[in-house]
C-alpha cells in the first residue's frame, strides 16, 4: 500500500528526499509544497502541510490540493503528523499518542470536495482508519516507543492563536484529550477521496490553563526537535511493517 506522510510543525522535512512531482498544481489550487519521495521510509510520499518555508498558517493551508495531489501520485494511506497541546491530565510534552476521534471547531476552511451535483455524505463515524491506526500501534511497539494513549480525542481549533483557558475547559467537557489546528478538514477530505488516514500526535505543550507560564513557540519547537528522532523511528518502523486489524471505535 503506497504510504504518504503529511508533516508540519512536528516533522518539517525528511532525510534524502527526492522530488515526486513536477508541479504543485491541482484542480483545487496549489498544494503546500512539492511532494517528495522518501527512500529511507519505504519510498513513502511526504509533504509539509505548512509549506517548505513553514509560511502557511493552519487556516491558510490548501488541504484539498495537498490530498488531491498525494492521491494523484498514488497514495493509498496517509499518516498525518500532528502537534498538539495536552488537555487530559497525565499527558506531558514529548508524549506520542494515537488519536481515535475528532471534534471539529474550525470554520471557513475549504472542507469538502462535495458539490451540489456530487454530494459526498461520507460516513465519518470513525475519522481515523482502524487498520492504519493498528499498523501505527504495531510500529510503535516494534520501534520500542511508548504511546501515552491509543484512543485520543483530537479537538481541532481554528487558530492561529492558541485557546483561552475557558475554551480548553469546554473542550475537556466535550471529551477532547488533545488540541491541535490541522487534523481538520484533512481527515474528512481524505475520507472523501477514499484514502486511509491516521494521525500520530506529538504533545508539545500543556493546553492553555493546564500548565504554568506562557505558551511559547520556542518551547514547542524544542520539544519538536527533541522528538524528531523518535518520530522518524516510528515512521521507519511503519514503512517496514505489515498490517494488523483494529477494533471498531
Ligand atoms: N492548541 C492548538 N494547537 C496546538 C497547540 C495548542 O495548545 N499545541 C500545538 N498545536
Amino acid at each position: 500500500m503506497q504510504l504518504a506522510i503529511i508533516g508540519g510543525t512536528g516533522l518539517a522535512a525528511v532525510e534524502d528526499p527526492a522530488p515526486a512531482a513536477q508541479s504543485r498544481r491541482t484542480p483545487y489550487g496549489e498544494a503546500s509544497a512539492l511532494p517528495q519521495r522518501c527512500p529511507l521510509l519505504g519510498d513513502a510520499l511526504f509533504v509539509n502541510r505548512h509549506g517548505e518555508a513553514h509560511a502557511l498558517l493552519p487556516h491558510e493551508i490548501n488541504f484539498r490540493a495537498n490530498l488531491w495531489l498525494l492521491r494523484e501520485l498514488g497514495a493509498e494511506a496517509v499518516v498525518a503528523v500532528l502537534t498538539v497541546g495536552g488537555i487530559a491530565p497525565g499527558l506531558a510534552s514529548g508524549d506520542l499518542l494515537l488519536p481515535r476521534q475528532i471534534v471539529d471547531y474550525t470554520w471557513g476552511r475549504q472542507h469538502t470536495f462535495s458539490t451540489a451535483e456530487r454530494p459526498a455524505h461520507v460516513d465519518f463515524t470513525t475519522p481515523f482508519d482502524g487498520e492504519l491506526r493498528a499498523r501505527l500501534a504495531a510500529a510503535a511497539e516494534a520501534a520500542q516507543l511508548a504511546l501515552a494513549d491509543d484512543a485520543g480525542v483530537y479537538g481541532c481549533t481554528q487558530g492561529p492563536r492558541l485557546e483561552t483557558a475557558a475554551e480548553i475547559d469546554r473542550m475537556e467537557r466535550d471529551g477532547c484529550t488533545v488540541v491541535g489546528m490541522t487534523a481538520m478538514p484533512e481527515a474528512a477530505l481524505a475520507r472523501e477521496l477514499g484514502l486511509a488516514y491516521a494521525g500520530i500526535c506529538l504533545v508539545v505543550n500543556p493546553a492553555a490553563g493546564r500548565g504554568s507560564g506562557e505558551l511559547t513557540l520556542g518551547a514547542m519547537r524544542s520539544v519538536v526537535a527533541a522528538a524528531a528522532p523518535r518520530l522518524l523511528r516510528l515512521l521507519a518502523a511503519l514503512a517496514a511493517g505489515g498490517s494488523r486489524r483494529d477494533t471498531p471505535a
